[in-house]
């Protein structure tokens, strides 16, 4: 069930004062938002003694330019245009084709995280593959495409430290081929997620967030928490900041 991040943050945090070892008053920041819980509050006592615990953010994508290496960033961004005019949609994407094309970083799904951190606060962790992928938008969808039919896990590159410190994980992707890439999969399956909230961010071309938020739930413990997914379709990235404010907004991150 989705939930509000609030709703979440205060179930952990009034949990946590029940749960007593002494602790006084327990705090969680979201960026500028404090939520704060008196342990008075709860059982009405009156101890001076204080001690505090955050909620502590991930922000943790994946993007193609981060895992490519691009030696013609002419062709690169040509191959990606070329694709977006057989998609019919060409004339949607401005006229930077170099940051449109996705293929040169920051990839969609790192504007849009970079874009999060701004707003709450947390670190920041880019998703990447051991081998890298074509930076030609064909090739890149033809070994997607393979990886997808035989349901493969990339072996990743590079961890998250101290995973298990983190409550709230922010997870953005592309959709690719109606679905996540299957580098996320390999991520999801790497760590616990037992108990975590997790908040998806997807960036799409004309299909939208199509299954990639079904397969992820899926593939995530019934412990773990999702809630309301941003879908920011890839020719609106540019100017996608006040859509990710908003969002963070509604899921009450920010006020
Ligand atoms: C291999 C591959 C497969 C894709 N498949 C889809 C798709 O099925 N549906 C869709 O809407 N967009 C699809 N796209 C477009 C990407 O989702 C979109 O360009 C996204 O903004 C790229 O984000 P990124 O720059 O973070 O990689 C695909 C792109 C690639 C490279």
């Amino acid at each position: 069930m989705r939930k509000s991040a609030v709703t979440v943050i205060l179930t952990v945090a009034i949990a946590a004062i029940l749960g007593g070892c002494g602790q006084k008053t327990w705090e969680t920041e979201v960026n500028e938002k404090t939520v704060q819980v008196s342990a008075s509050d709860v059982d009405g006592t009156d101890n001076q003694e204080e001690s505090s615990a955050q909620s502590k953010i991930l922000i943790a994508y994946f993007t193609w330019a981060d895992n490519t290496v691009v030696e013609d960033q002419e062709a690169a961004v040509d191959s990606a245009m070329a694709h977006y005019e057989s998609m019919g949609d060409a004339a949607q994407y401005g006229t930077d084709a170099i940051s449109s094309s996705s293929v040169v970083a920051p990839g969609n799904a790192a504007r849009l995280g970079e874009w999060i951190q701004q707003e709450v606060g947390g670190d920041l962790f880019s998703i990447q593959v051991n081998d890298p992928y074509p930076s030609d938008y064909d090739e890149c969808m033809d070994r997607a495409s393979e990886e997808k039919a035989e349901n493969a896990r990339p072996k990743l590159t590079g961890s998250v430290e101290n995973f298990s410190d983190y409550d709230v994980i922010f997870l953005g992707f592309p959709n690719w081929w109606y679905t996540l890439p299957m580098p996320v999969l390999s991520f999801v399956e790497q760590y616990d997620f037992s108990g975590k909230t997790v908040i998806p961010f997807c960036t799409h071309g004309t299909g939208g967030l199509s299954a990639t938020v079904r397969d992820l739930e899926a593939a995530l413990p019934n412990s773990a928490t999702v809630l309301e997914p941003l879908g920011v379709y890839r020719a609106d990235i540019l100017g996608a900041q006040p859509q990710v404010q908003a969002w963070l907004k509604d899921l009450g991150f920010t006020e």
